[in-house]
């Protein structure tokens, strides 16, 4: 047992926190992360609770958010979007009960990441972006194009943080150091083997 509640229970419970469209992206991260989880052979069962939980403090308002500031990263504090994912951490502990360190160490990362992530941790972040219920196809193809071509974790979170760079570079938006971190970590990997 991971959690206290069952995967119905939770469902029910998770209806009332988000709104439709984050609601529906829970249980396509959901599916995609059990998918993955059956063929890269990670735990089934943990991954559906991380899946379905991973944005459980999407919806909550910055001024809630940020009453946890002291459990965010420096890079975090100056990136709103980002918040829900140590407080959703914090969340699945206290509110829905989850045990599972792992789990909870997928929630804290699938926004920045970090170096040197287990496969359970890269496949929720991986799930997360190329879920097929409410993620736009030119979005998530090209994530998916990489991991069918190469079936290699590091080699599709690595096109992930392609994206994302690039996006935060087209918006003029900051770049957290964290994510270049990241990125290097990847490259060298990716390149190296
Ligand atoms: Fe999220
Ligand atoms: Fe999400």
């Amino acid at each position: 047992m991971y959690t206290k509640y069952s995967i119905d229970e939770i469902k029910n419970k998770l209806k009332l926190c988000l709104n439709e469209e984050r609601y529906n992206h829970s249980i396509g991260t959901m599916e995609m992360a059990v998918e993955l989880a059956k063929r890269f052979r990670c735990d089934e069962e943990k991954a559906e609770i991380a899946g379905l939980l991973h944005d459980c403090a999407k919806c909550l308002p910055n001024e809630e958010l940020e009453k946890y500031i002291d459990s965010f990263e420096e890079c975090e504090k100056i990136s709103p979007k980002t918040w829900h994912a140590p407080v959703g951490a914090v969340m699945a502990k206290q509110t829905w009960g989850v045990t599972d360190e792992e789990i909870l160490s997928a929630i804290r990362l699938h926004t920045i990441g970090k170096k040197g992530m287990s496969d359970f941790e890269k496949i929720i972040f991986i799930a997360d972006k190329i879920e097929k219920r409410t993620r736009e196809v030119k979005f998530r193809e090209k994530i998916e194009k990489t991991l069918n071509k190469t079936n290699s974790l590091d080699a599709a979170l690595l096109k992930s943080f392609k994206i994302t760079i690039k996006s935060l570079l087209k918006r003029k938006l900051p770049i957290c150091f964290q994510t270049v971190d990241v990125y290097n970590d990847l490259l060298y990997i990716v390149e190296n083997k």
